[in-house]
């Protein structure tokens, strides 16, 4: 799969397997993806632009390196993105943050918007956008089909948890934005949901049901 980054690090896939657990609390769940979180971020920062800064250190001066350009953009989907984002904004605490709010119709499982608002410059700005689940693939197609309108420098794309019909949806709709994730699991079920998968991602973070 072109485009699709697994992030295979043994801490990253012990972690996810935690989370799968029926019985993992919602405690732990919250806690684990935002362990996983840091370390995903970790990932898709990684070929960032640098430039080079005088700095004084106490004993001379020297050209060292700092991230390039305007900051970054986190674009979390809601609710279920907020569980990435916050691990993601601990290790970029200076990333500007937009919400998009897109919520799944039950029959027709396409994405309705509710909520858009991104901080200004964003044709300046490299953007990831968050997402815990990329089931059918019609919520992230639908959130960087409107983030593309204000035309910012890139886009990625970062889920936990994906299927080969959520990455066929998305590449189908946009071969330029990469995939960074934990898992490609075997299928998506009638409902829209992920099999074998870790259920209801918003659910497991909230506490809700
Ligand atoms: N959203 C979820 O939270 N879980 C799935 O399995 C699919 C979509």
């Amino acid at each position: 799969m072109s485009n699709v980054h697994l992030v295979d690090h043994p801490l990253v896939q012990h972690k996810l397997t935690l989370m799968r657990r029926k019985d993992a609390s919602t405690n732990s769940f919250r806690r684990l993806l935002n362990e996983i979180s840091m370390l995903m971020a970790y990932e898709v920062t990684r070929d960032m632009p640098m430039q080079d800064i005088e700095v004084e250190t106490p004993l001379e001066t020297m050209q060292a390196k700092v991230i390039d350009g305007k900051k970054l953009v986190l674009v979390s989907i809601l609710r279920a993105g907020t569980g990435i984002l916050d691990g993601m904004l601990t290790v970029v605490p200076g990333a500007r943050v937009g919400h998009i709010g897109l919520y799944r119709d039950p029959k027709t499982l396409t994405a309705v918007e509710y909520y858009f608002k991104m901080p200004g410059e964003m044709e300046n700005r490299d953007v990831i956008v968050v997402d815990p689940m990329l089931a059918t693939g019609n919520s992230a197609v639908a959130a960087v089909e409107r983030l593309k309108e204000l035309n910012p420098k890139s886009i990625k794309f970062v889920c936990l948890l994906t299927c080969p019909e959520g990455v066929a949806t998305m590449q189908k709709a946009h071969p330029d934005v990469p995939i960074y994730t934990a898992a490609i699991d075997r299928e998506l079920n009638s409902h829209g949901y992920i099999l074998p998968g870790l259920g209801d991602a918003g659910d497991r973070i909230f506490g809700t049901k």
